[in-house]
């Protein structure tokens, strides 16, 4: 049976260009997923594994979260549906509930993925300042349009030779942008404002654009005074700040991570956690940029437009999570924040013992396991010090064990409120078993 869906699904994914939906997903060892439900997967054999992957993050509440499915189940029997004409009572309630709770949101518009919030975002802080250029982060994740494909984890032999203060050679990400999109992108490394003012005091940066925490190379974290001296930069050259909170958003809290960092962005997307695994995003901030949306003057409309913009499933999926955060969020984060402690705990001590030297970084719910001495400070900071072979055997070794983290180097592990202290130990149980495997 198991063998027979293997064969069928390896005949039919010939039809997939690049074999996987999302070209990030390709895995090794390969596992045929089949099934997910609370903190666990389970692959074609019925074998479980404890999930810290979760979808590339959106499941703060674990998988089939019944609230969430309860509340998408009653939006489709209600005859909620995509009309797309006028404003939705379902699109205002939740406009309302995210500008009570994201301090950086006065006014809002709803996406259906991330990268769409980030395209719109980087278009509105064009319009807003009548410039073009973008500054992006080494090691920064923003979705998958051309503005932002540049240096994400360039090898150590590429950022070797980069001096801090300086801005990055730009190295693209993906084949197809065109050449053109180079003049109006410039990439520096995360934690360093003296890159950040040699690029913004040319006084031609529409915005910079940042995962507050860089979230999609681990947890990297930013230095005191990093943020806040960003906010004080674009200030004083007229930049957009867009905190760019996809990852870090909701998993980390109801206000977002800028509620935490007390830095509030002029613009800010959101995404995954908003609506537990349900395709949503957000783009929103100051009402005097957001307001471009419906401006008079057609040179000076930016146009925010989706088919599927607020769909109710999503909305509703949204609702049911924001309205769970809002009421209990004390609980919600207080819960999450101590599996994460219990987690950090028992891997330092997995770790304490060896003859190499390991950090762990969490934040709440996120975590990564670094084999460095230190916790990395930006993305050169792991090019060059990081063992990427331990970091790959480990989370290999792991992966055969029944625990999933994804299997590439740095990826960010999430815990879910589906998380219980038995799936936890159990973990901390086979990090010790494999650890002991590891050279
Ligand atoms: C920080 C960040 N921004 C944007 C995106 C893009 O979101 P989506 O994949 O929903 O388009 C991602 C996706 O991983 C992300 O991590």
């Amino acid at each position: 049976m198991a063998e027979d869906l293997r064969n069928t699904v390896e005949r039919q994914s010939q039809y997939i260009a690049g074999g996987t939906m999302s070209l990030n997903r390709a895995i090794n060892p390969s596992k045929l997923f089949v099934r997910a439900k609370g903190a666990y997967l389970y692959d074609v054999d019925g074998k479980e594994y404890i999930d810290y992957h979760a979808g590339f993050a959106p499941y703060l509440f674990g998988h089939g979260d019944p609230e969430v499915d309860e509340a998408v189940i009653e939006a489709i029997r209600s005859g909620a549906s995509l009309i797309g004409a006028g404003t939705m009572p379902w699109e205002a309630e939740i406009s309302e509930l995210l500008v009570e709770s994201v301090p950086g949101i006065e006014q809002l518009q709803l996406t259906s993925t991330g990268s769409e919030a980030v395209g719109y975002a980087l278009r509105l802080a064009r319009a807003h300042t009548g410039r073009d250029v973008v500054v992006v982060m080494q090691g920064g994740y923003n979705g998958c349009f051309d503005y932002v494909s540049y240096n994400l984890m360039d090898p150590a032999s590429f950022v070797e030779p980069h001096k801090p203060g300086e801005e990055y050679p730009l190295s693209v990400t993906t084949a197809g942008v065109p050449k053109v999109i180079d003049e109006v992108v410039r990439a520096i490394e995360y934690n360093d404002l003296e890159a950040a003012e040699r690029a913004l005091a040319k006084g031609d940066v529409a915005a910079i654009i940042l995962e507050p925490i860089l979230q999609n190379i681990g947890i990297v974290k930013p230095l005191p005074g990093y943020l806040e001296g960003l906010r004080a930069l674009c200030d004083k050259y007229g930049t957009v700040l867009i905190f760019d909170e996809v990852k870090t958003g909701f998993r980390h809290a109801l206000g977002g991570y800028q509620s935490l960092c007390g830095v509030t962005p002029d613009l800010c997307t959101f995404g995954k956690a908003v609506a537990n695994g349900y395709p949503m995003g957000v783009i929103g901030g100051k009402r005097e940029i957001m307001k471009l949306c419906s401006d008079p003057s057609p040179e000076k409309r930016v146009a925010v437009a989706g088919t599927y913009n607020g769909h109710p499933v999503n909305v509703a999926a949204a609702k049911a999570c924001l309205t769970r955060l809002k009421t209990r969020e004390t609980e919600v984060y207080g819960e999450l924040e101590r599996l994460g402690a219990r987690l950090e705990t028992g891997l330092k001590q997995v770790f304490e013992t060896r003859n190499y030297a390991t950090s762990i970084v969490r934040q709440g719910s996120a975590f990564a396991v670094y084999f460095m001495d230190h916790a990395p400070v930006n993305w050169r900071d792991i090019a060059l010090n990081h063992d990427a072979q331990r970091d790959i055997a480990f989370r290999r070794a792991l992966i055969e064990e029944g625990v999933f983290q994804f299997p590439v180097i740095t990826k960010q592990g999430s815990i879910s409120l589906a998380h219980t202290d038995a799936d936890i130990d159990r973990t901390i149980e086979l990090a010790e078993k494999v650890v002991s495997t590891l050279t």
